[in-house]
């Protein structure tokens, strides 16, 4: 069956059926309003889809997550965050030499205007980090104005990568700088690798094993198809809103604890539950009383109705990363105790509620030594070329329509102003 016919108030419509590659399938209601002049309504977009694409495919039910086709266990297992981001924004492996010259021209854009290091100083050191990352992301606007015009031309397009990715490096380290009083001069070495040199960037030291943590942590949070902040960079992009304005969008969906922000709200809520005695039970029976408005953070997804594939990838790399670096931390137990409790408890067994990436990654970056308040510029710096391979996708696309959803108002119906 290619369309399902629709018969609405003695008007009929037929809607396309459309199926993916991996037979997934859909409605198209492109012609749904003007043949029945009825929209539809989908509280949370749960059920519909904004757009086909090629870039990453998740199978919620099985864990499964491919970003151009490639299983996310092997990528980690055999590839880099480097290589990953040029697979994903340019839709192909790279060979040795288009790697190297990748890597390159991200070096060449791993130095940040003296000016918009000023923009981040000027922010009070206890101010959030994802704010000084989405202003200096924006000022970046003003220092490449080439980058600014509507339509950007190929050689723009594919320099916009590692444009962004340079620059989020060296903002995101010069943030950390900032919060922590470190110095403010950065040098960013050419000679290491992405998170080799943010390490550095970081730490003013290198370490191998939290560098390679490191990279493992970017690949799994690189591309997650239609999620909250991807979708707003294409929503933002399809008004022809320049990279720097788009992914800035991105970056202050990413901050609410119910998306990016839960790595930040795990560790505070182990953190609080440790400073409460340990109990993580009686947590679990908080999550579970909907008179509170406590939810576990780091457990549930939109999509993922069995495991999140990177919460199993992260947790193996967790155990690894805490026993090289010696890292005894009692919030691990905390954490591992609400897992087991969590994983057997009808409440969370019965509506689908595992651990997601979330739930460990914070507990890594705390043993890298990151503070809490960074760990969601942790997220976008992996996320980044997934949102921009979104927006490049989005703007290439066969018709570039502005995102404008309808609405069914509600409201009051026509009333005199001059009625009292
Ligand atoms: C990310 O979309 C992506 O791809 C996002 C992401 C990515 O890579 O970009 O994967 C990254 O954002 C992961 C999610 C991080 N967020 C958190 O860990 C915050 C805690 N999780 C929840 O807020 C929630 O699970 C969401 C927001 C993640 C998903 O919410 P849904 O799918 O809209 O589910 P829902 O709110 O409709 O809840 C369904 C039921 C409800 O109970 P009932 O009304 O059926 O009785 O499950 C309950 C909810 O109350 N529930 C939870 C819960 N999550 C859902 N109960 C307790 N604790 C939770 N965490």
């Amino acid at each position: 069956m290619s369309s399902y016919k629709l018969d609405l108030d003695g008007k009929s419509v037929e809607l396309p059926i459309v199926v993916g590659t991996e037979n997934e399938k859909g409605l198209d209601i492109s012609n749904l309003r003007a043949e029945t002049g009825y929209i539809t309504l989908d509280n949370g977009y749960v059920n519909t889809g904004s757009c086909e694409s090629q870039i990453t495919f998740i199978n919620g039910a099985k864990g499964i997550l491919r970003y151009r086709g490639y299983p996310i266990e092997q990528l980690v297992e055999k590839s880099s965050f480097e290589e990953v981001s040029y697979l994903l924004y340019y839709g192909k492996r790279p060979n040795k030499s288009e790697l190297e010259g990748f890597k390159a021209k991200i070096g060449e854009y791993s130095v940040v205007p003296k000016e918009i290091i000023k923009m981040i100083e000027a922010f009070p050191k206890d101010a959030h980090p994802m704010g000084m990352l989405a202003t200096a992301v924006t000022a970046l606007s003003g220092f490449y104005p080439e980058f600014v015009k509507s339509n950007l031309n190929d050689d723009e397009k594919n320099k916009a990568l590692p444009l962004l990715m340079g620059a989020f490096k060296v903002i995101s380290a010069a943030i950390y700088r900032h919060v922590s009083s470190g110095s403010m001069k950065l040098n960013s070495q050419s000679s290491l690798n992405y998170p080799e040199d943010f390490v550095s960037l970081m730490f003013d030291k290198s370490d191998e094993d939290v560098a390679k943590a490191l990279d493992i942590l970017l690949i799994l949070h690189a591309d997650h198809e239609q999620n909250c902040s991807a979708s707003t960079v294409r929503m933002v992009g399809s008004s022809k809103a320049n990279i720097f304005a788009s992914i800035a969008s991105g970056i202050n969906a990413l901050w609410g604890p119910l998306h990016g922000g839960a790595n930040q709200a795990v560790i505070e809520m182990l953190d609080s539950i440790q400073a409460d005695g340990g109990d993580y039970k009686k947590y679990i029976e908080l999550a579970k009383d909907k008179s509170h408005p406590f939810r576990l953070m780091g457990f549930g997804h939109r999509v993922y109705k069995n495991f999140d594939p990177r919460a199993k990838l992260i947790k193996g790399s967790c155990d690894k990363v805490l026993a090289k670096l010696g890292v005894s931390d009692p919030v691990l137990d905390i954490a591992k105790g609400l897992e087991a409790e969590a994983l057997k408890d009808p409440y969370f067994v019965e509506r689908k509620l595992f651990p997601n990436v979330d739930f460990y990654s914070g507990i890594i970056y705390r043993a890298l030594g990151i503070p809490t308040t960074m760990f969601t510029v942790m997220f976008a710096l992996g996320r980044l070329p997934g949102w921009l391979t979104q927006w490049k996708e989005m703007i290439e696309g066969d018709s570039l329509k502005i995102c404008r959803p309808r609405q069914i108002y509600t409201g009051e119906t026509l009333r005199d102003f001059s009625d009292q």
